[in-house]
């Protein structure tokens, strides 16, 4: 498997359109645990369960008190280097970012054209009428929002490489974008600390965390 830091050395001049997919890891140096980690996401609760319309419907105060103190963490986290990092590498090349996070770090680190697939945790909409508000989220079996999963696709068919950050590669349809992305010709390079389940889908990697190695990564890609 290819070095993805030699792979930049050498041939970072030819990748102009950098599409990147990011999950949970993307925000861990933010402090925000990751779903599939170890120590438990939120008072030993299952995630899939947390973020399901059942236990919304069921345990609509339990649920509503493990949204407020999530948003309050997020709120007292900062974007990572990692973050701040692919936000200034737009100033040298086109990037477009679809993440499956909902803590819209990406934004906050002055990344513009950012595709959240699994919406965001920092508006609300009401169901249906007499049904409790809930964050405008994805839950576990819903669909992607049209808008978001269109652009992130468009965005992984016309790229010439793909940064793919932090995510475990299980949950789909977003483990689907780096194939059509590998379908379209591109780069495929994966940044992990592990080996996940796209793993084998990558023409590079990079075993490092999102902070340490986006800011390498992007100084590379920002020359001519
Ligand atoms: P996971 O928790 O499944 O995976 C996190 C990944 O981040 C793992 O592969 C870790 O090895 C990696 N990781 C941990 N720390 C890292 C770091 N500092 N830098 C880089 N990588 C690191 O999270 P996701 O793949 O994002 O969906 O999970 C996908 C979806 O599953 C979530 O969006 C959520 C969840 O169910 C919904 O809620 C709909």
């Amino acid at each position: 498997m290819t070095d993805l830091l030699d792979l930049l050395r050498r041939d970072a001049p030819r990748f102009r359109r950098i599409a990147v997919l990011t999950g949970a890891g993307m925000s861990a140096e933010s402090g925000i645990p990751t779903f599939r980690g170890t120590g438990g996401f939120w008072r030993d609760y299952d995630p899939q369960w947390l973020f399901s319309p059942e236990a919304l419907a069921e345990e609509p105060v339990l649920i509503w008190t493990f949204y407020d103190e999530l948003r309050t963490r997020i709120a007292t986290a900062a974007p990572n280097a990692g973050h701040v990092a692919l936000a200034a590498l737009a100033a040298h090349r086109e990037v477009r970012i679809a993440t499956q996070n909902i803590d819209g770090l990406h934004g906050r680190a002055g990344s513009t054209g950012v595709h959240e697939l699994h919406g965001t945790l920092w508006t609300l909409r009401c169901p249906e009428c007499g049904a409790v508000l809930r964050p405008d989220v994805v839950f576990y079996s819903e669909a992607l929002p049209a808008d978001a999963w269109h652009a992130a696709a468009t965005a992984m068919t016309a790229c010439d490489l793909v940064l793919v950050v932090g995510t475990s590669g299980v949950v789909y349809p977003a483990a689907a974008l780096p194939a059509l992305a590998v379908r379209s010709g591109a780069v495929v390079a994966e940044i992990n600390p592990d080996a996940t389940a796209l793993t084998p889908q990558m023409h590079a990697v990079l075993r490092a965390s999102a902070a340490e190695a986006l800011p390498e990564i992007a100084a590379l890609l920002a020359g001519p």
